[in-house]
């Protein structure tokens, strides 16, 4: 049985042919509509056709066959789906809920204790026999030793840097030497980020050594025996004008069609933030949105992820253009917005941002991103001009300081709740962003690290600012093996 989306797709191709003056056999039509990209190989036989210049008008499969691989004879599209067992889904729950905050002093110092913990734990495991900073500022002349703190602050001279750093022991400064490897540590380490620092006493001074990131362990890539893969999506951005909705209906066209063994073996649909444009996000939105309340968002997208097959499990975290609370960790949306979403019967998981989900036993710490804007601000030689070229080291860079935002302060608000749950306590297996609108697909130390674009065009901030982002692009993760397939709808 044909279903509504295989409808709505036939319907595209006949009105393009039509459109462009062509006219399709039933033949063609049928082919068309298993093919992997109908529109873009409906484009090649009408240029066949233009080119040959023998004026017919019409699409046959005879054509068809001149310009693409389609298969003669495609089999029932329903017949084609696996039957793969569902991997177990299971969520970490710390990042379901929504905390509050008072705004008090203790919490930030609770706040920032358990940020210096939770990685020092790590450090100290890791380094062995590191003391605390009062013992090494009494270090004796010419002896060295590990210390285990935060840096506060990062002062520049012409020969090196000035480390103003603490622990719950005592505050020191300490010198690192710019032409020596913790010179270059030194330059990339991250404000509020936990270190460990190999330092030696020359006179009053404490001189660094080495510098050590918390870092993630190297992982060697185990192959599960999982036939399912994730499909992942990222800042759709309905109710912008720039939303390109007819690339995601191309989307959708190809996940419901199942003719890719790959899509074939999706089980899973994660969205990771920025599911709507949303309203005040930034001053003057207004002018810029197809759809101006809220639920009209939100009622869109419903439309549109109910025609995800129903064999497919969404996940949906949310972003900053969402309707929850802004800063870091984000809630999941809550009940009423819950239900304007799956009230065309699409039933869907709710996460939090940021979301540790473990599927199939692969363990994907999905995170719309915010962190990157001050990493991208603040570290030299980074831009979100040059966005392609180092969105992949801005991520590694987070992972290096084992936290998701670790300036304090800057452009990423963060909740300075009794835990830092920002902090990256566990090693993932796949890192899932978006935020940024630049896709990226590549991998530090066996973590996969994925940013997933975006639905929406270039926009005037972004113009300005000299972003150009990646429209159109959805991943499929392969649970067994973590390959990574990028998709373009572009
Ligand atoms: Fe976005």
């Amino acid at each position: 049985m044909r279903n509504q989306r295989n409808r709505v797709l036939a319907k595209r191709i006949v009105n393009e042919a039509t459109r462009r003056g062509y006219t399709l056999t039933r033949k063609a039509l049928t082919l068309l509509e298993s093919s992997e990209d109908p529109i873009k190989t409906l484009e090649k036989a009408i240029n066949l056709l233009t080119n040959h210049g023998a004026g017919s008008r019409i699409i046959d499969e005879k054509v068809l066959r001149e310009v693409s691989e389609v298969e003669v004879e495609p089999e029932p599209v329903e017949e084609l789906v696996e039957e793969i067992p569902e991997p177990p889904i299971e969520i970490d729950e710390r990042f379901l809920k929504e905390y509050r905050i008072t705004g008090s002093f203790e919490e930030f110092q609770k706040y920032f204790r358990s940020r210096y913990e939770k990685l020092a734990s790590a450090l100290r495991e890791r380094l062995g026999g590191v003391v605390d900073l009062r013992t090494a500022l009494r270090l004796r002349e010419g002896q060295e030793a590990y210390v285990v703190a935060m840096l506060s602050d990062r002062r520049e001279s012409e020969k090196a840097w000035m480390l103003r750093v603490d622990d719950p022991s005592a505050e020191a400064r300490i010198i690192v030497p710019k032409t020596s490897e913790a010179g270059e540590a030194a330059e990339k380490s991250l404000m509020d980020s936990v270190l460990g620092i190999r330092v030696v006493k020359r006179g009053n001074s404490l001189i660094a050594r080495e510098i050590v990131f918390p870092d993630v362990a190297q992982e060697e890539t185990k192959k599960l025996d999982l036939a399912a893969n994730v499909c992942m999506i990222s800042d759709i951005h309905v109710g912008s004008k720039k939303f390109r909705d007819d690339l995601f209906e191309s989307f959708l066209d190809w996940i419901n069609r199942a003719r890719d063994p790959e899509v074939k073996r999706i089980k899973f649909l994660v969205v990771a933030g920025d599911l709507v444009d949303g309203v005040g996000v930034y001053p003057h939105q207004q002018e810029e949105l197809e759809l101006t309340s809220i639920k009209d968002q939100l009622k869109m997208l419903s439309k549109l992820l109910a025609e995800v097959p129903e064999r497919i499990k969404i996940i949906v975290a949310p972003g900053n253009h969402d309707p929850v609370q802004k800063p870091l960790p984000q809630p999941p949306l809550s009940g009423e917005y819950r239900k304007i979403l799956e009230q065309s019967g699409r039933r869907m998981i709710f996460v939090g941002n940021p979301a540790w989900i473990s599927l199939g036993g692969r363990r994907i710490l999905v995170y719309h991103g915010q962190g990157l804007d001050d990493v991208l601000q603040l570290v030299p030689g980074f831009s979100h001009s040059a966005l392609r070229e180092n969105i992949g080291r801005a991520l590694e860079l987070l992972l290096k300081h084992r936290h998701l935002a670790p300036i304090y302060g800057e452009n990423t608000p963060v909740l300075p709740l009794n835990e830092d749950l920002l902090v990256i306590d566990k090693t993932p297996d796949i890192i899932h962003v978006g935020h940024v609108h630049v896709a990226y697909a590549g991998s530090y130390r066996g973590i996969r690290l994925l940013n997933t674009g975006t639905w929406q065009e270039q926009t005037s901030f972004q113009r300005n600012i000299g972003l150009e982002p990646t429209v159109g692009v959805a991943a499929v993760v392969n649970l067994g093996d973590l390959s990574i397939r990028v998709k373009k709808f572009m």
